[in-house]
């Protein structure tokens, strides 16, 4: 029965004689008493409950002593520092414990009964609802349902909760952390409740098997040659990804590290029991080096409570849900923790000045550091191991408001930075307003931050992600909270769409000198060296170094036949000779653990054609070659992992996904924005001073505000190489607090509009370098709906580029260009577009300020010659004003 695998057998023995002992008495006193449908006693429930919260407990303490042992011994290996990274803490560790508590309880009931009821796999066929009621209080799961009131919170208007819960009125726990991820198609699993696809390995799906994720890794995701920088983006955009999706969603493992039901160690087995899920190593992999293992651990996400098994709390009943720890919102939550304990945790409540905790023992430069975590396992203790100097001094890892902070050196740099920005934002206030007391002043820098992020996402980020098109359609202009609408994350854009940017990820963390140069001490690591190493930021240079690698190199482009780096397809999270993980592998395995059904159902749900045959397929990706692997691999379309499915796609215009993560990703942002009471545009959150600061917010004046770099790229999402012009930052305006003054102005009747800003100036003196510039106003035209906007008034047009007859700019040098426009306007819906030979490359930011809208838009962009440019406005001609403006110039030729 049992089988086989290294180690330990003699406690597993102990655990499981425990284990059938409990089995057999709760069987006993069941099989007498059981009938379907009619109710269990009291006692009988009790028994079993007692028994599952037995198991659960001594299979956490094994785990957890361990993890400790294990990290003691130096042994900790990838899978452990995966697991150890997807360890819910604090109250997620609570909820996830009552799920496990729950699912075990039924478990062992369903176990007991006779034969002919087992055969229904349907917990509520054989326990009633009433009796799961009963269960789900013993176990902690119903105190998990609980719906809060939000009566006694104070200030809900003002300040967001901690968790999120009561942003909406009526349904409190929309968004809040600890809740399940929503499912926007009903999930798909074996068995229709619980078990993945591909866990039976002799079960098809839609007529085929599904091949196995470390050979789809193989096939299809190794990168063949050179990787391919991305001609436009920093790798900025990238680990700002990364940085945006640990504000958003977080899925725990279950922390038990040994099977449920046999005991078995999902780190000695093959097995595929409860909670592991095993990924297999095909017999031919292509990794070099000694082959010992047959698989790679994997551990199941937790169950949400009372779903699975367990699954009559929710609509969907009886199906699997997993949850997500961290609040749906954009609310910078990483920096700020998404429960209350943490939060609180977070803060310098040694003072009353409302700041976050920041490092004792050691600072970068005279800049605040973040504290390090005071955990008895300490994953981040890499130096010696990775720098082979066995003496070498080891710190623990950072502290910041999601657990995953020290992933990766550019992840905690960001982490860093933002926390020395609220810091910097609770000290100025304060000055502003002497009379604030700490709570006043930490609540007013957290919602500037959120303010902050809502801005940088929709107006910097989301364009160069799902392109003009998508924007347009469902991001545009604000239109207002919307209370029906669940901001909640889905399933599928935490386990699939969100992880399109792991494509985009560069095998190197690049550090650069003051000249934006390879650093002469502080090289830059390859990945694997740098995972969980704040040891790096504490005593290699800081922050400095990483941060200007980030805006001042570019992103991986991922392309179709060079994918992922082979840093996390083959080496993630080694840090010695033990066999690393694959990013791509865990990817598709997951979707699968989660339930998600394939690609085609996905492409139906966005409204996208559905391949059914290889010529399809290679229509879709426009490539025969790959839609032949695939389905050399899969067999059918419909059973493409829909990681794999998304990623595989041809970017959509502008953007860097394809149309089918353009569509979820935007879907998700669009619920995000609308369903979120507090978003900044919605009345009454900012006032309109406030809201016209919030809208100049600038990423490169953070930096600048908290670092001791003095020179920026000032689009620091926008590649440019340093020789075409960084911004000092003194050049770059402050972000402007006066309007966060207490009391200090009289009231004063509605503001009128902001002029635009000031003109671009003319190119600098003739150099080697050709110079292309035009600056233009609209000046007295009215502008028609859908035609080109014809600014006359002529600021500056050196070259004659910009045709003040016809409005097009006519590119005559090829190179990558920058074009921007500010106008204000008055209108009851507004919006302007900015086309390249008829082609929408880039759809305006516009915000509504008491009465008028602002709409600006700024862009780099590869031009041939020949092509033109131009804009447009919608909505009837939208009523610019002319000081409107219009500007562009080439940035640098290649
Ligand atoms: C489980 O039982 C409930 C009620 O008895 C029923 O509505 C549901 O469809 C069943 N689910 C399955 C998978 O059989
Ligand atoms: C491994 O074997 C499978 C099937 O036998 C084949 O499709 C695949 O290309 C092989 N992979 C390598 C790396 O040789
Ligand atoms: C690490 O250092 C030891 C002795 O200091 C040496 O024997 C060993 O080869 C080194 N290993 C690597 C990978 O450099
Ligand atoms: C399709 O592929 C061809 C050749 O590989 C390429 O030239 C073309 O631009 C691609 N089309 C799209 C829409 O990506």
């Amino acid at each position: 029965m049992l089988q086989d695998f290294r180690g330990h057998r003699l406690f597993f023995a102990e655990m499981n004689r425990l284990l059938g002992l409990l089995v057999v008495a709760v069987s006993l006193c069941l099989q007498c008493q059981v009938n379907a449908g009619s109710r269990l006693s009291m006692g009988v429930i009790e028994e079993a409950v007692a028994a599952a919260i037995a198991n659960v407990d001594s299979l956490y303490e094994y785990s957890r002593r361990e993890s400790l042992d294990r990290v003691r011994r130096n042994a900790a290996n990838p899978s452990e520092i995966l697991r150890l990274l997807k360890q819910p803490v604090g109250l997620s560790r609570s909820a996830v414990r009552a799920a496990d508590y729950m699912e075990n309880a039924v478990t062992l009931i369903k176990r007991s009964l006779p034969r002919r009821q087992k055969r229904s796999i349907n917990a509520t066929d054989l326990i009633s609802e009433e009796d799961l009621k009963v269960i789900a209080t013993l176990t902690g799961c119903a105190q998990q349902q609980r719906v809060p009131s939000c009566a006694p919170t104070p200030n809900l208007d003002r300040y967001r909760t901690a968790s999120g819960v009561c942003n909406n009125r009526n349904n409190p726990r929309w968004g809040s952390s600890n809740t399940p991820l929503a499912r926007w198609l009903p999930s798909e699993y074996e068995d229709g409740i619980s078990t993945p696809k591909g866990w039976t390995s002799d079960q098809r799906v839609n007529g085929h098997f599904l091949p196995l994720v470390r050979e789809v890794s193989n096939n299809i995701l190794a990168a063949n040659g050179d990787l391919i920088n991305d001609p436009l983006y920093t790798h900025m955009v990238t680990i700002f990804g990364q940085w945006t999706d640990h504000d958003l969603s977080f899925t725990p493992h279950s922390p038990s590290i040994r099977s449920f039901n046999e005991g078995v160690d999902c780190q000695k087995t093959c097995a595929r029991t409860e909670p592991c899920f095993p990924i297999e190593i095909p017999k031919n992999d292509s990794r070099p080096g000694p082959r010992t293992d047959e698989c790679f651990p994997f551990f199941r996400s937790a169950p949400a409570c009372g779903s699975g098994n367990t699954g009559y709390l929710f609509g969907d009943r009886n199906r699997r849900q997993q949850m997500n720890t961290l609040t749906a919102y954009i609310d910078a939550s990483q920096v700020y923790g998404s429960d209350d304990t943490k939060a609180r945790f977070l803060r310098d409540l040694s003072t009353d000045k409302g700041l976050l905790r920041v490092n004792t023992q050691f600072t970068d430069n005279g800049n605040e550091l973040l504290p390090f975590s005071t955990a008895s396992v300490n994953p981040c203790a890499t130096r010696a191991r990775i720098t082979n100097v066995s003496n070498a001094q080891e710190v623990p890892c950072f502290v910041a408001g999601d657990d995953r902070t020290n992933e990766n050196i550019g992840l905690a740099a960001i982490h860093t930075l933002m926390m020395r920005e609220h810091n910097r934002l609770a000290r100025a206030l304060a000055k502003l307003n002497p009379h604030w007391d700490g709570e006043r002043l930490y609540q007013e820098a957290r919602k500037i931050m959120g303010g902050f992020f809502q801005v940088l996402t929709f107006r910097d980020y989301l364009l160069h992600i799902v392109g003009p098109d998508f924007i347009a359609r469902q991001l545009s202009t604000y239109p207002g909270y919307n209370e029906n609408i669940d901001p909640s994350i889905s399933n599928v854009f935490a386990t699939a769409a969100y992880r399109f940017a792991h494509l985009m990820i560069q095998p190197i963390m690049f550090r650069l000198n003051e000249q934006y140069q390879e650093h002469p001490n502080y090289p830059s690591p390859v990945l694997h060296r740098n995972f969980f190493a704040p040891w790096r930021v504490v005593f290699e240079g800081g922050l400095d170094p990483i941060v200007r690698g980030l805006v001042g190199r570019q992103a991986k482009l991922n392309t179709q036949d060079r994918m992922m780096n082979e840093e996390l397809r083959d080496r993630l999270f080694k840090f010695s000779a033990r066999l690393a993980l694959d990013l791509a592998a865990l990817n598709m395995q997951r979707s699968r653990d989660h339930g998600l059904p394939g690609y085609n159902k996905w492409r139906q749900f966005c409204g996208l054609s559905q391949p059914q045959n290889e010529r399809e397929l290679a229509q879709v990706l426009n490539n025969t070659i790959l839609a032949r692997k695939l389905l050399d691999l899969y067999g059918t379309p419909s059973n493409i992992d829909v990681w794999l499915g998304g990623v595989a796609e041809p970017f959509v215009n502008g953007g860097r996904v394809g149309p089918l993560f353009a569509c979820l990703i935007a879907t998700q942002f669009q619920k995000v924005r609308e369903g979120d009471r507090l978003w900044w545009e919605n009345d009454g959150v900012f006032t309109e001073d406030q809201k016209a600061s919030l809208r100049e917010t600038s990423l490169a004046r953070i930096i600048c505000d908290n670092t001791d770099i003095n020179e920026v790229p000032i689009k620091p999402f926008q590649y440019r190489p340093r020789g075409s012009g960084y911004t000092r930052c003194e050049d770059i305006p402050e972000f402007d607090l006066s309007p966060w003054r207490d009391g200090g102005n009289t009231p004063r009747g509605p503001q009128g509009p902001p002029g635009p800003p000031g003109p671009r100036g003319p190119p600098g003196p003739p150099g080697n370098s050709v110079n292309v510039a035009f600056s233009v106003r609209l000046g007295n035209n009215n502008p028609n709906a859908g035609t080109p906007i014809v600014f006359s008034d002529v600021i500056y047009n050196g070259q004659n580029s910009y045709d003040t007859k016809t409005g097009f700019f006519t590119c005559q040098e090829p190179g990558v260009y920058e074009f921007e426009f500010h106008g204000t306007i008055y209108e009851n819906a507004a919006s302007v577009d900015m086309l390249r030979n008829g082609k929408l490359i880039l759809h305006s930011f516009t915000t509504r300020q008491s009465g008028f809208f602002t709409t600006s838009g700024s862009i780099y962009i590869r031009l041939e010659r020949g092509d033109k440019v131009w804009l447009v406005a919608n909505h009837g001609g939208n009523g610019l004003t002319r000081d409107s403006l219009f500007s562009g110039h080439l940035l640098f030729t290649e």
